[in-house]
């Protein structure tokens, strides 16, 4: 059966390398601290670009956006940002709790040398979203499961992506020119690494466990 390559799912630019998907759900960790420094190349970052593009979205409306920012001033101003954000954490924390913080590095802005704001655009698709009728969430829940596709295709390509939340919205919408009514979702910071740690950072640093699998399933009900 032919596919119209302009609607149908996207063909990657080239087989990327072979990895099967539990192990990149295995390997893939939040990376703040590994960065090299050096830049991602543009084959990997268009195949995961690709792969964000691929997911999976309600009404097929596609809400994401993806703005790639590799400008050092633009870095330098939205990692200043986030320090800020950081800070007022940090003095919302009690005493025990900030001495643990303190040590957790939360951003890999500049070091990464690449931000991916993934955006969502509320009015795509127009009035009538077939699925979002009922759950007017399942549009952002799209744009989330477009930057899950991109963590895990980053993993395959040997690439660290890293999520960053401390921010103020307006200030981001600003940064990057975001047109209302589209919201920015993440800001993630993408590029080579050393190594994936095993171990989450928040888990190594004690600032919170893992729960285990059998408390998150439950049969039946609640
Ligand atoms: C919605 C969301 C927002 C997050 N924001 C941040 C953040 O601002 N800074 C940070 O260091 N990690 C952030 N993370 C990463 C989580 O801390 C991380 O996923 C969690 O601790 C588990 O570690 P792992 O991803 O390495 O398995 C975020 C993750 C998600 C899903």
């Amino acid at each position: 059966m032919s596919r119209d390559v302009n609607s149908g799912p996207a063909q990657p630019t080239e087989p990327g390398p072979a990895l099967s998907v539990y192990d990149a759900i295995r390997m893939r960790r939040d990376v703040r601290a590994e960065f090299t420094g050096e830049l991602v190349d543009e084959d990997r970052l268009g195949r995961i670009l690709r792969a964000g593009h691929d997911a999976p979205s309600v009404g097929n409306t596609q809400p994401w956006d993806f703005v790639v920012v590799q400008d050092r001033n633009t870095l330098a101003t939205f990692a200043e940002h986030v320090a800020g954000c950081r800070r007022d954490f940090a003095d919302s924390l009690p005493p025990e709790r900030r001495e643990t913080f303190d040590p957790i590095k939360i951003e890999g802005i500049e070091e990464s040398g690449t931000g991916i704001v993934v955006t969502y655009d509320p009015s795509r698709g127009g009035a009538n979203i077939l699925g979002r009728h009922t759950v007017d969430d399942t549009g952002v829940f799209s744009a989330v499961l477009a930057i899950q596709n991109i963590w895990l295709s980053a993993v395959a390509e040997d690439i660290g992506v890293g999520w960053v939340s401390f921010y103020d919205e307006a200030f981001l919408t600003d940064l990057v020119r975001i047109p209302a009514p589209v919201r920015p979702i993440a800001w993630l910071c993408v590029g080579p690494v050393s190594r994936f740690q095993e171990t989450p950072d928040l888990v190594r640093f004690g600032w919170r466990d893992g729960r285990p699998l059998s408390e998150a399933v439950h049969r039946e009900t609640f």
